[in-house]
């Protein structure tokens, strides 16, 4: 039987060493006069503790290059067999080369007599389901047999530490899955959306621009209440469509794996989806939103929990900066 679909055959993950916790941002933005509490960003997106890099030795590749190589050897997957890498990051370590060019020399795909292309995706923080719903589209097509799709993000460095209405929200991580072509439907369904009128005044990362010149480093801008009912809607709307191309009901879906932006969001999705709040994966409370790496983070962590099995109906969707938007629908399969 010749391969027509795609199956994600192993994930992995990465977090940098450092924990930071609610206490100890509220304590560094004290020492500018800043003022926030552990109480506030809990009860307003759920957020306990979230991961920053050092910027030496953890880096968006170094992360991205990890995440890959554990799921590479939780697969028991030859490097030299991956033909296909794409990492989703807003935040690369450099314009170019990309990311994923990068990861194909670290971990030892490069060079490989299969041919391996490497590119990157920057769609924010709905990167991870573009690069999944483009990798399983190039699969399907051939003649591609074995992806591996990377988030990977250190949002640590881009945001703005004396805005505590963003810097509050982030984190920085890796997730990795491989993804094979099969004979067997293992991505069951999987659309991306974008609407570019809800453009960098709603979020966006921008530098300041003074008398017409960039000035300092770039910042966040972001109106919160707006992205969370976009997100909301988004993620609600694109979690029916994803679900009537499978054929399946979301309230038949298994294990929810929602973009981890703020537990607020998902609860509300979960709710109007009606998916009970046990089948949702939450990792927001101890990593933060990070962005690109959000969705296979929790993911990742789904699957060495044991809440994900042979058989699980899986949904994963994200959210993000464009705005861009989509869900997944997955069949676990072992085989
Ligand atoms: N600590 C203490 N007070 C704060 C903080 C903080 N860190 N940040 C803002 N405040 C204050 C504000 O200044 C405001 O004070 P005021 O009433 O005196 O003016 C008050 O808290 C309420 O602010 P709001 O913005 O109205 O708070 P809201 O309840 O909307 O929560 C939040 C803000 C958490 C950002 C929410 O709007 C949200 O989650 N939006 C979605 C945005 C999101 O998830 N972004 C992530 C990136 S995009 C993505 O991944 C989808």
């Amino acid at each position: 039987m010749s391969a027509k679909y795609s199956r994600i055959i192993s994930t992995g993950s990465a977090l940098p060493a450092a924990r930071i916790t609610n206490e100890d941002l509220a304590r560094r933005l004290a020492a500018d006069g800043i003022e926030t509490s552990d109480e506030w960003i809990r009860t307003r997106t759920g957020i306990e503790a979230r991961r920053f890099v050092n910027g030496t030795t953890e880096t968006t590749t170094t992360l991205a290059a990890a995440a890959a190589q554990k799921a590479l050897e939780g697969g028991g997957v030859d490097p030299k067999t991956i033909d296909l890498i794409i990492v989703a990051t807003t935040t690369p370590d450099q314009v170019f080369p990309s990311t994923a060019a990068a990861v194909q020399r670290l971990i030892g795909a490069a060079g490989c007599a299969a041919g391996c292309a490497a590119f990157d995706v920057q769609a924010v923080c709905a990167g991870f389901i573009y690069a999944l719903n483009a990798a399983d589209a190039m699969l399907r097509a051939g003649p591609y047999q074995r992806a591996l799709v990377i988030g990977a993000e250190t949002m640590s460095r881009v945001i703005d530490m004396k805005d505590r209405a963003t810097c509050v929200l982030f984190g920085d991580g890796a997730g990795a899955v491989v993804l094979e072509a099969s004979a067997k439907p293992g991505i069951l369904a999987a659309r991306m959306y974008a609407d570019g009128s809800y453009d960098e005044n709603v979020l966006g990362l921008t530098a300041r621009i003074d008398h017409g010149e960039l000035c300092g480093r770039p910042y966040i801008n972001m109106d919160g209440r707006q992205v969370f009912k976009l997100a909301v809607d988004g993620l609600t709307s694109s979690a029916q469509e994803v679900a009537v191309l499978a054929g399946v009901d979301p309230q038949d879906v298994d294990v929810y794996i929602p973009h981890q932006a703020n537990l607020r969001i998902m609860t509300m999705v979960a709710k109007k989806l009606g998916i009970p709040d046990e089948r949702m994966i939450k990792t927001v409370s101890e990593q933060g939103n990070t962005s690109a790496a959000s969705v296979p983070l929790a993911l990742d962590e789904a699957v060495r929990s044991g809440k994900i099995s042979d058989g699980s109906l899986v949904l994963l969707q994200a959210v993000g900066a464009g705005m861009a938007w989509g869900s997944a629908i997955v069949r676990w399969r072992s085989e």
